[in-house]
């Protein structure tokens, strides 16, 4: 059976997305974009400049100005990409705790979103890649020849969180962990630009209780157009 050429992966904070997407993306043999990166390191380029995460004007302007870039692995430190900021390396310091914080509040800002995007518009033209996010079938590429809705409770996801971060040597609380993919789960899907939803023509894939191979398997399922047995 031939494959896609384009495949929409969306889904909540902590559903999988990335570690699903990076997996279906070898398994293929096509590139994988996880957008959520691009959000990031806009964020954290506003927080080394110190603007407000609620300060559209200004979030606007810097995303004019900035490079964010994506690309394969360039150190074997257990990355699945490489996110440079200008040229500098960001790949790690785009994943702390501060950053999740501010990252839905940027993520909101029109412009900030134009100029994503746009170029992953510009990536996908090249076909034969996995992309993942939160409005890749909605928006960034409605014409997706498979579109994949990755979910799982906001329990489970704050238990996969807290196990991530612990593998890490980052110790935090799940009661914690679990307060901040609520916070970020109202902000993505209640805002006015592009809120997270699942696409109509996308096909829902719940984890809850699965392993990372099953949801595997289950995302493999959807893209092959394999039945999926009850
Ligand atoms: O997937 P992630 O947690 O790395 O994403 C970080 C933030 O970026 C998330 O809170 C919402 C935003 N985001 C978005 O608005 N649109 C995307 N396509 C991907 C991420």
């Amino acid at each position: 059976m031939p494959t896609p050429r384009t495949v929409a992966i969306d889904g909540p904070a902590g559903a999988g997305k990335s570690t699903i997407g990076a997996l279906v993306a070898e398994r293929l043999g096509y590139l994988f974009l996880d957008t959520g990166a691009m959000y990031r390191a806009v964020a954290l380029a506003a927080q080394q400049r110190g603007i407000d995460p609620d300060d559209g004007p200004r979030l606007t302007q810097l995303a004019g100005e900035i490079k964010v870039a994506i690309g394969p692995p360039t150190v074997r430190d257990g990355r699945a990409y490489t996110v440079l900021l200008g040229g500098a390396d960001v790949t790690w310091a785009i994943r702390t705790p501060e950053i999740d914080r501010i990252v839905s509040q940027v993520a909101r800002v029109p412009y900030v979103r134009d100029v994503m995007v746009e170029q992953q518009r510009a990536i996908a033209s090249r076909g034969r890649i996995v992309m993942v996010g939160r409005d890749i079938g909605t928006v960034v590429l409605p014409e997706a020849e498979r579109k994949v809705f990755l979910t799982a409770s906001a329990a489970e996801r704050a238990r996969r969180r807290e196990e991530e971060l612990a593998a890490r040597g980052d110790k935090r609380s799940r009661q914690e962990l679990l307060a901040e993919i609520l916070r970020r789960d109202e902000l993505d899907s209640k805002r006015p630009v592009s809120p997270l939803r699942a696409a109509d023509d996308a096909i829902v894939v719940e984890t809850d209780g699965l392993t990372v191979r099953e949801a595997l398997e289950r995302v493999l399922q959807v893209i092959e157009r394999r039945p999926i047995p009850s």
